[in-house]
């Protein structure tokens, strides 16, 4: 689990939204996991509904099984919490994308659309994410937020078209829907699957059990990267900033934390783990890799709210080995 420290990371984005009723979807996912335990704390464990499309049995608080393609269930959940906010996270992520584009496009464009038709009609505030999939070849090295989307996986049209979507909703039917186009997001609390940055956290839980990796991308893959506490906390300062802050990019931010190669990455771990063995053998996650961007540049996200970065790579590394290592120990 992240730390979650309240206090001094998130009292001035609670200001005036104390005391809402908060519905998660894909709540058991990658970021959901952590989100959730934020949220909590920010909240209350009871103002917090997480769902889900399976169900693990181990959750605290409210949960329930939903499926976001069921516009009625949404709806009911809705009703019966009295919600207010939802971080809408239930997705399919680009590798898995690619692998079942049918399956992607209903759940990210069909479930987002629910999602959205349901906080119309109830008056919510949605948050979903976007992606630096929604870049493509013609936006490397670093995607400016006004970069030309050009796209070429299912899973990055998907993400261009959810933020449409969002600000047609937003200009529309005045539904206050905001997004990030979050890089690949390094934690240790829920592994990730199926995304293709997610080499760049299997290396750690690898080379903590094994000593060895083997990267499904070439060592010159340059990424956008994350982690997970500064995804979190930009998410939260997004939600807190005051609409009227916010311009026509509040569907889709860029948002930089670090970005790194893979060789870069093994370097790092190496200089902490002398006996580390890492080699690089791409497969077709590295097609996708090849069209998003190495870097992306967030004046806008900087300017409108203010976001800003705490993790260089050093740090990241630090942070992601102790929480690999905590987790293994207490698991
Ligand atoms: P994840 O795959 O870890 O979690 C997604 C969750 O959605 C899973 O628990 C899955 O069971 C659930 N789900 C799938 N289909 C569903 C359905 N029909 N109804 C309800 N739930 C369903 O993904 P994540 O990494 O937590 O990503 C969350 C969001 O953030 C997604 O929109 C993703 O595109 C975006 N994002 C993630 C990253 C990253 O690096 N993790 C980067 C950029 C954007
Ligand atoms: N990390 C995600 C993926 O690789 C990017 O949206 O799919």
């Amino acid at each position: 689990m992240i730390d979650v420290q309240v206090s001094s990371d998130y009292l001035h984005v609670m200001v005036g939204v104390s005391g809402s009723q908060i519905l998660v979807t894909g709540a058991l996912g990658q970021i959901g996991s952590d989100l959730t335990n934020t949220l909590r704390a920010m909240y209350g464990e009871g103002s917090v509904l997480t769902t889900d499309i399976h169900d693990e049995g181990s959750q605290e608080g409210p949960f329930q099984l939903l499926d976001v393609l069921d516009y009625e269930a949404i709806s009911r959940a809705i009703s019966e919490y009295s919600i207010d906010t939802i971080y809408h996270l239930a997705a399919v992520l680009s590798a898995h994308g690619e692998k079942d584009p049918d399956l992607c496009e209903r759940v990210n464009l069909g479930g987002l659309q629910n999602i959205l038709d349901a906080a119309r009609n109830h008056g919510c505030r949605v948050f979903a994410p976007s992606s630096i999939a929604v870049f493509g070849p013609d936006s490397r090295p670093i995607a400016m937020q006004n970069s030309p989307l050009s796209p070429t996986t299912v899973y990055g049209r998907t993400k261009k078209e959810g933020e449409e979507m969002m600000l047609k909703y937003f200009h529309n039917y005045g539904v206050d829907a905001r997004g990030l186009r979050y890089p690949g997001l390094l934690s240790w609390t829920t592994p990730p699957t199926g995304g293709t940055t997610d080499y760049a956290v299997q290396v750690f839980y690898e080379i903590h059990e094994n000593e060895k990796y083997d990267f499904f991308v070439r060592g010159d893959t340059k990424l956008p990267m994350m982690m997970m506490q500064d995804a979190i906390r930009a998410t939260m300062e997004l939600m807190g900033a005051p609409s009227e802050k916010l311009s026509r990019w509040r569907p889709g931010y860029n948002v930089r934390g670090v970005s790194f190669s893979a060789m870069e990455l093994a370097h790092c771990i190496r200089s902490r783990k002398p006996n580390a063995v890492m080699r690089f053998i791409p497969d077709e996650r590295q097609h996708i890799a090849d069209t998003w961007p190495e870097d992306v540049d967030d004046a806008p996200a900087r300017n409108d709210w203010g976001w800003e970065s705490r993790f260089d790579i050093d740090q990241l590394v630090d942070s992601m080995m102790a929480g690999v290592a905590q987790s293994s120990s207490s698991s």
